[in-house]
């Protein structure tokens, strides 16, 4: 690293303690540097919405000019933007509608909530909602489920593209077992999600994700068209459901009697493969997860929600065993919470409870530089290093009085960060920028 830098009229400098991850904590290797670059008193320098440089402030310091605007983080965090690997923005406004089960959860609650989506005033309001909970809550990245209206996912990609965010989303396929209102058809389905393809993916920092809400409420038909695009866009990415609730698996057993398990469903339509990504993936077995890993599809664990509704506890160390992928995500509104913090701590409890131990090195990880891999996103976003796109949050771990007192005895940066995933949720994200620019502070 050179100590001169280029003059430049947009670099913005940020000192403040800085981690990031560049592989999977490995709970073997006591020496934290294997998995993650830390700098207690460390500098970062971004430029056109990108990382310049990433490291000590001592060795950094004299490329600052004395015109650069420093923003100093006095004992804070800084590290890359959370990412949420399954979320649904209409059922914002649903979070904590009690069900005994996904079932009637989908319909009593999920189904007339999704319903006013056919308008897309409403759909603009909560999608702008929505993105503030999400930054609220230091998530600068998200794979979103949008409704079966195309002019809901507009809205959505507008108001997303509009505040230059890197978000994956897509609009729900369902054309069966749903209410009129909100079915498609195989063919409107999919003219609608060739067309959003073509106008969102790969504009600015949009992505599309071809999004069959699940098997279920899909015909066959449909999820072979969903396959036959799947084919013609390689790198757009592929989101649904599976194996969440044991009657929705039963459900699906009966309406694909010729699949061999319910993932086996979406493996004969061609849906698995890289950057395909399964919420909750609870009621796998081997050989499905053999599946996953062997076509390089990903598993959304999403705790709050599975604990929310009953549907059981994703088995991370069946998962960590089979070397399939996975990330961690909120599920909202069936998750209970936007805030990844949250979701950590109740990953953390479900693994404990299968007499698992997951550290806090890992937690955070799954939510930053393992889910960007996931996502074929590496190098982009969750990290850090020069070159990635600036999407930081800072994390204050004084922002309670019990997480100070608790932060002040932490003895290492796992204990830190195990406090931060216990303790914390939206009240620590001090700020958080996307593309270098500050999109949220939290009011003092
Ligand atoms: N399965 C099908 N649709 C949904 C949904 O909206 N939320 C959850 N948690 N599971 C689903
Ligand atoms: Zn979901």
């Amino acid at each position: 690293m050179t100590n001169t830098l280029p003059p430049s009229s947009d670099l913005h400098a940020f000192r403040g303690s800085l981690l990031y991850f560049h592989q999977q904590p490995d709970a073997n290797i006591p020496d934290h540097q294997h998995c993650l670059n830390y700098h207690a008193d460390g500098l970062l320098l971004v430029e056109n919405g990108k990382i310049l440089a990433c490291g000590d402030y001592s060795a950094l310091k004299e490329s600052l000019q004395p015109h650069t605007p420093l923003t100093q983080f006095h004992n804070k965090l800084i590290m890359p933007g959370f990412i949420d690997s399954h979320i649904h923005f209409p059922q914002t406004e649903m979070i904590a509608s009690p069900a005994p089960d996904l079932l009637p959860w989908l319909e009593n609650y999920t189904f007339p909530t999704e319903k006013r989506f056919a308008d897309p005033i409403h759909a603009a309001e909560i999608s702008e909602f929505f993105l503030d909970e999400l930054l609220r809550n230091g998530t600068t990245t998200a794979m979103v489920y949008c409704t079966s209206h195309k002019e809901a996912t507009d809205a959505f990609f507008e108001a997303s593209h509009r505040r230059n965010l890197r978000m994956i989303a897509g609009k729900v396929l369902m054309d069966r077992n749903c209410p009129d209102y909100l079915q498609d058809t195989a063919e409107s389905g999919a003219v609608d999600s060739e067309a959003l393809i073509q106008r969102w993916h790969g504009t600015g920092r949009q992505l599309y994700a071809l999004t069959p809400r699940f098997a279920p409420t899909s015909t066959p038909e449909q999820l072979g068209r969903c396959g036959e695009l799947a084919k013609a866009y390689t790198d757009v990415y592929i989101q649904s459901h599976v194996a969440e609730s044991q009657a929705e698996v039963k459900w699906a057993a009966e309406l694909f009697p010729n699949s061999r398990s319910y993932l086996d469903i979406y493996d004969q339509y061609c849906l698995l493969r890289p950057k395909a990504v399964y919420g909750h993936c609870i009621w796998l077995d081997d050989t499905d997860r053999g599946r996953m890993r062997d076509t390089q599809s990903v598993a959304a664990h999403c705790p709050t929600s599975n604990l929310f509704l009953g549907s059981g506890l994703f088995d991370v160390a069946a998962a960590e065993k089979s070397h399939m992928r996975y990330a961690l995500a909120t599920d909202v509104g069936a998750g209970t919470s936007f805030s990844l913090l949250r979701t950590m701590d109740e990953a953390y409890k479900v693994a404990r409870l299968q007499q698992y131990y997951l550290p806090a090195l890992q937690l955070f990880y799954h939510c930053t530089a393992g889910a960007a891999d996931a996502l074929g996103l590496a190098g982009k976003i969750g990290t850090l290093a020069a070159g990635a796109e600036a999407d930081f949050i800072v994390l204050d771990p004084n922002s309670t009085p019990l997480l100070a007192r608790r932060s002040t005895a932490a003895n290492s940066l796992e204990e830190l960060l195990f406090a931060l995933a216990l303790l914390g949720d939206d009240r620590c994200i001090h700020a958080t920028y996307a593309a270098g620019a500050c999109v949220h502070q939290r009011e003092e």
